[in-house]
């Protein structure tokens, strides 16, 4: 059988709601054209989108174009364009889209793809099973899934009631990207990472999601949300877990969820006195003036919702028991950088005190998600010379050098995926009741907002979270 990757999904529909929207111009529409470019949409099946735009199919084909032009990772090719064109189709959602979505899907197999608010899931669920269109659907949800533990339980039963959980697929577009994927690879196939990957040798872990766009036209989306919603439960949480998971029995996506939600459910109740929120305020990233949050359309001039959030948490685990993680994610901050820093502990004895080395720098493997895409270790060596003096060095591996390729986007990983049935990549019920039920008490009692400037590396209230220790510079070179 050829690799998954290679795989041609079976004959199918896929429907977009929200079709004319962000996400769909970014990513879904870019992401399918590509797969149809290299052969991996099904044989036989149609595109269609439903949108409350206005548009016929024609309409949505000049759209479709457009998106590709500018959001494609590759140029956009006429033949190969052509052929994808022609499976798409586009019905208004002026008025209940339903009966002419039956009339138009032909295949007794389809996917549908809500890639609209929240607020639209219930109507949309409804509109499916009126029309009789349940039946042989499965339904892919974007995040957030409920904005608290109560509402992701109700989604869940909302979504059960028209679909089994077999056919959902929850994404969370992180574990599309390559460098998550391979966090299992380096740590299940490979003989010495298992050794010193647990509380023996690892003092602390920092995870870090940086950016340096700010929050721009999604004030009013944002505002219902803040970084705690938007990165923390769903990306930030699934790092957490393919961090500190235990082996899985196989690589069956049920054993590979099995052991993530076995994490989700060790973290302990996050504390709201473990936690520092921030917001920006204008500031410059990157040589521009940004302004700040509260100036943005659609965002309260006296808004207390976090563009920025660190925390320090506990994995009550076998393996990971005693270890302190400290997660932070924030916008507009100096920097955009995603990456998994784990501490070693100290040597037992400093043998070379007296030499010239004064203080010994803990081992550390970073985990560079995001860019410049890479793992490296950091070490002493003995400097050069006939004095015992120590520098830090490191080992560097580099997505880059070493495959000279462009990853896909990990929408089209998870697009094809989906279309294939395969749902290693997507996130269980469990998971992210699991995921909520851990920070619920920070939503019950929320800690006060602290101001940042934008270009900074976010409120220096975050230091204390540490308890003497610093957070990984982002000023510094990636991997330094
Ligand atoms: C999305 C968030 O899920 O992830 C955005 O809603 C964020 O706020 C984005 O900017 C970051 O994704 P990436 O792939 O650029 O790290």
């Amino acid at each position: 059988m050829p690799p998954e990757t290679l795989r041609v999904p079976p004959d199918q529909d896929l429907v977009v709601f929200g079709a004319t929207g962000d996400l769909a111009r970014r990513k879904l529409l870019p992401a399918l054209y590509e797969l149809s470019s290299q052969g991996l949409l099904p044989r036989h099946g149609d595109v269609v989108g439903t949108a409350t735009t206005d548009l016929d199919d024609e309409g949505f084909r000049e759209l479709a174009r457009g998106a590709i032009m500018e959001f494609g990772r590759s140029q956009l090719e006429e033949g190969s364009f052509a052929a994808f064109a022609g499976r798409l189709r586009y019905i208004p959602a002026v008025t209940d889209p339903g009966p002419k979505l039956a009339k138009v899907l032909k295949r007794q197999r389809r996917i549908i793809y809500l890639a609209v608010p929240p607020s639209a899931f219930d109507p949309i669920l409804q509109e499916l099973r009126s029309a009789g269109l349940a039946r042989g659907s499965s339904i892919i949800i974007e995040k957030p899934f409920g904005h608290d533990l109560a509402s992701a339980r109700e989604l869940n039963s909302a979504l059960h009631r028209i679909v089994p959980e077999e056919r959902i697929y929850r994404i969370d577009h992180y574990l599309g990207k390559e460098t998550v994927q391979n966090l299992l690879v380096f740590r299940f196939a490979n003989t010495l990472v298992e050794r010193i990957w647990n509380r023996d040798v690892v003092a602390s872990v920092q995870l870090t999601v940086a950016e340096d766009i700010g929050v721009e036209n999604r004030g009013r989306l944002y505002e219902e949300t803040g970084a705690l919603r938007d990165i923390v439960q769903n990306h930030m949480f699934q790092l957490l877990a393919l961090t500190c998971m235990s082996p899985p029995s196989s690589f069956d996506p049920e054993a590979l969820r099995d052991e993530k939600v076995k994490v989700l459910h060790s973290i302990r109740p996050v504390a709201p006195a473990d936690v520092v929120r921030g917001q920006y305020t204008r500031g410059s990233v990157n040589g521009k003036i940004m302004p700040g949050y509260r100036e943005l359309d659609g965002v309260s001039p006296d808004s207390a919702t976090e563009t920025y959030i660190a925390m320090r948490l506990a994995v009550d685990s076998w393996e990971w028991a005693g270890v302190p993680f400290y997660l932070r994610c924030g916008k507009a901050l100096t920097t955009r950088r995603t990456e998994i820093m784990l501490y070693c502990r100290d040597v037992p004895l400093h043998l070379f005190e007296g030499t010239g080395i004064e203080q010994l720098q803990p081992n550390r493997i970073t985990l560079r998600i995001q860019p410049e895409e890479g793992i490296s270790f950091s070490f002493e060596a003995k400097q050069p010379g006939p004095t015992v003096l120590e520098q830090g060095v490191r080992m560097d591996f580099s997505y880059g050098q070493s495959f000279k390729t462009q990853p896909a986007e990990a929408y089209e990983r998870l697009l094809h995926d989906a279309l294939l049935g395969d749902h290693t990549l997507f996130i269980r019920q469990d998971e992210t009741e699991a995921a909520w039920k851990a920070l619920q008490p920070v939503l019950d009692d929320t800690p006060p907002i602290n101001l940042y400037a934008a270009g900074s590396q976010g409120p220096t209230e975050a230091e204390a979270l540490l308890r003497g220790g610093r957070w990984h510079d982002l000023s510094h070179h990636v991997g330094d």
